[in-house]
Parts: C-alpha cells; structure tokens; sequence
C-alpha cells in the first residue's frame, strides 16, 4: 500500500543514536552552548523526527525571509511558519563563525547540536505584520514573538536527548510510528484533526462528517504551550479518551498527541498545521471556522481561502472544509449554513467565555453542545485548575 508522501517527498530524520550519540555526546561538552526552553526544545524534537520535514534544522536567513515573505522555502516548497532559534545580540556574537554549538535545556540536558550556518538579526514587526497580520502585542502569538531576542542562529540539527513526557506518555506517536500503525491497519484514507480545545459536539460532527467518507480519523490534539486560558491539556486529554471510549468507533479513530507549541497565527498557522499531518501520514486535513485563530484577527473562513491559493499538487494532504456548525433546534442535529435553513434564533451556539464560566460553576453545557462525559472531565479538570 502507498502512503502520502512526507511534505517536500522524505521523513527527515536528524536522531542520533548508539555510538554516534555517545560520541557527539561527549563533544558537546566541549562546544558553545545555546539555552533552550520548552518551545524550542519542542520545535527542535519536531524537527528531528520528521514532523517539520523537509526542515532538517532552524530557519537560516534565506528560509525565514523567503517563509515570511511568499510563504514558501527558499527552494519554493509551501511553508508557512518561521522555525526559528532566537538568541540575545551577545550569544550572537559569541556563535558568529562558530561550527557546531549545544542546544541545552534550562534543566542542563544537552537536548541536540546546531550547525551554525548562519547568525542574522530580524525586524520582529515585520515577521508579525506577514505572520499574525498584526504586530498588535495583545496578540498572544505575537506576544510570544516580541518576546524573544531578535537575532536567529540557523543550521541543521541533531537531537541527543529528547524531551520526556510528564503525562501521558501512551499518546506520543512519532511520525514514523503513526505512519506505521495507519498502515498496518490498512487504512488508506485518514483524517487529522487539530484541537486546542475540548472536543465539543460540533467538533464532533464536523469529525465524524469526515469519517463518513475516509477510513480514520487521527484526532491529533496539540499538547505543547497554550495561552493560560485555553483549558490545560492534561484535562483535555481526559476528556478526549472518555469521548472516544463512549461515542466513537475504536477500529477507526487513533488519538495521538501533537507536541507543538500553539502560534494562534490563524490562516498560516492552518497551512503549518495541515503540512505537519501530511508527515503524520494523514491524507486529509480538516479546517473548520477560524481555524487557529484568536480574538477577532482573522476573518472565519480565512484558513480556507488561503489554503485554497494553493494547488492540490503543492500541498500533497487534501483539506476538508466546515462551515460554522451547531445543534439546530428545528432540525432535532448538528448541521451547518450549508444543511440547515432556520433562522439564527434555532442554533444553540455558546461561546468559549461562556462555556468556561459555566464550567467554572459546575454547570454543565447543555448535550446538545457538549457530551455529558466530557462536560463533567471539564468540570472536574476546572475546578482542580483554579485551585491550583
Ligand atoms: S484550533 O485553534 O485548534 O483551530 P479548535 O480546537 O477549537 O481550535 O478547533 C479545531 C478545529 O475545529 C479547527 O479546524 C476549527 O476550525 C474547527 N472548529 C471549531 N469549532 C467549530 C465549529 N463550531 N464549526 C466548525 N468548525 C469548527
């Protein structure tokens, strides 16, 4: 059986292993060291196996410019997010002709190698301007960007010692795995779904609306830094299990989790997050309203238009479009614009604000917003949150 083709043709793998890892291992201890944290750690492990390919490393000037500019590569291949390794003017300076130098955790472990191509200082405005269409810092991707030192190291990677999981360590999948196990369950056609959020019955529908014509769903939820509202994952990812085990068929859903770092960059972010599930194995991508997005940055169908500006060809994955869905009283079902004739006053539509306070006081949405199973996982994971 053929599988899709990994983004830009093969999984890259930048892993080292056995003698080769002792071996860089101990030249690291010898090397220019780069501080990394949690989102950088992530993005690097990402890199490694393949979930970012064809990146083999962080974005050297030609690839960030060309990616911020024309959402392209600098060989023209799609892609939409800058990967990038941020460091202050002194490391800077201190890394300029340098070869190789350790990509070390706050926590000392020596998490990779960069072979320092290229050292360039960037105009953090105009990233966020092309990026977010904002350099609003109320925006919590462009927050996070302005936040950062403005210098970027680029060069190709090797991981040494990958990040280790607290919670829920049976619903890491790498690519290579994933890939695996799709095929050896003879599904030809899958479909990944990216969440944030607690999967709500109009994530569902548009889910299972899905399913009804590829063999799976990959329900692939993102469990790297979130803004401090959105719900914790370690509560959603309750919640994603019991929804699963009550409401879904198990020979036809697989839930992994994605590791990654929330940008909120809306419509490039929905490029990114499609590219990304193509190297999963995923043959189809689900984009429903705003997808990614935050506040009102974006327009509703904005992902969909962008994603549309492409051809089938330089995508590769096929993505599956929504319209906004809801519980419709007069139909007695979930529908959208595009199934349902009744007025506005007929949909049950709550928003997040209103959800979480619900939550938040022990009230559970009503089921046609929510299922009651995962209603009282939110209600329990809300209650532990704000204690904590
Ligand atoms: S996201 O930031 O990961 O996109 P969320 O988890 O809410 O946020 O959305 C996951 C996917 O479901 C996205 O493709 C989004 O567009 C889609 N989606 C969320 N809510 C709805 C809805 N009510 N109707 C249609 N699509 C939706």
């Amino acid at each position: 059986m053929t599988q899709i083709l990994p983004h830009g043709g093969t999984l890259v793998n930048r892993l080292a292993e056995g003698v080769e890892r002792e071996k860089l291992l101990a030249e690291a201890a010898g090397l220019a060291t780069i501080t990394i944290n949690a989102w950088t750690i992530s993005d690097l492990d990402l890199i490694a196996v393949g979930a970012f390919s064809p990146l083999t490393g962080f974005m050297n000037e030609a690839d960030y410019q060309a990616v911020v500019q024309t959402m392209r590569l600098a060989d023209g291949t799609v892609w939409s997010i800058p990967i990038t390794l941020a460091v202050d003017e002194a490391k800077a300076a201190e890394l300029t002709g340098v070869g190789r130098a350790a990509l070390v955790g706050e926590d000392g472990v020596v998490y990779g190698l960069i072979d320092v191509q290229d050292v360039y200082k960037v105009d953090q405005k105009v990233e966020a301007v092309q990026v977010f269409k904002t350099d609003d810092a109320e925006h919590p991707g462009v927050q996070k960007l302005l936040s950062k030192p403005d210098h970027y190291v680029g060069g190709t990677v090797i991981v040494l010692n990958r990040p280790q999981p607290d919670r829920f360590g049976e619903y890491y999948f790498d690519p290579a795995q994933t890939r695996k196990l799709f095929a050896d369950r003879g599904w030809r056609t899958v479909v990944g779904f990216q969440t944030r959020n607690p999967v709500h019955r109009a994530h569902e529908y548009i889910q299972k609306s899905a399913m009804e014509v590829v063999d799976a769903l990959f329900l692939n939820p993102l469990v790297g830094e979130t803004k401090s509202d959105d719900v914790p994952a370690a509560v959603r990812m309750r919640s994603y299990v019991a929804l699963l085990e009550h409401y879904y068929p198990a020979d036809r859903v697989f839930l992994g989790v994605f590791p990654a770092a929330m940008r909120y960059a809306g419509p490039r972010e929905a490029i990114f997050h499609a590219m990304v599930r193509k190297n999963y194995g995923c043959t189809h991508f689900i984009v429903g309203r705003d997808h990614a997005g935050v506040g009102d940055y974006y327009g509703t169908y904005e992902a969909q238009e962008l994603l549309r500006s492409f051809s089938a060809e330089e995508l590769g994955i096929t993505p599956l479009f929504f319209e906004h869905s809801f519980y419709c009283k007069t139909c007695g079902n979930m529908a959208s614009s595009k199934t349902c004739p009744h007025d506005k006053s007929e949909h049950l539509t709550l928003s997040g604000t209103k959800v979480r306070a619900m939550l938040r006081e022990g009230v559970c949405p009503p089921p046609e917003f929510s299922r009651p199973e995962v209603a009282q996982i939110l209600i329990e994971g809300m209650s532990e949150h704000y204690i904590l």
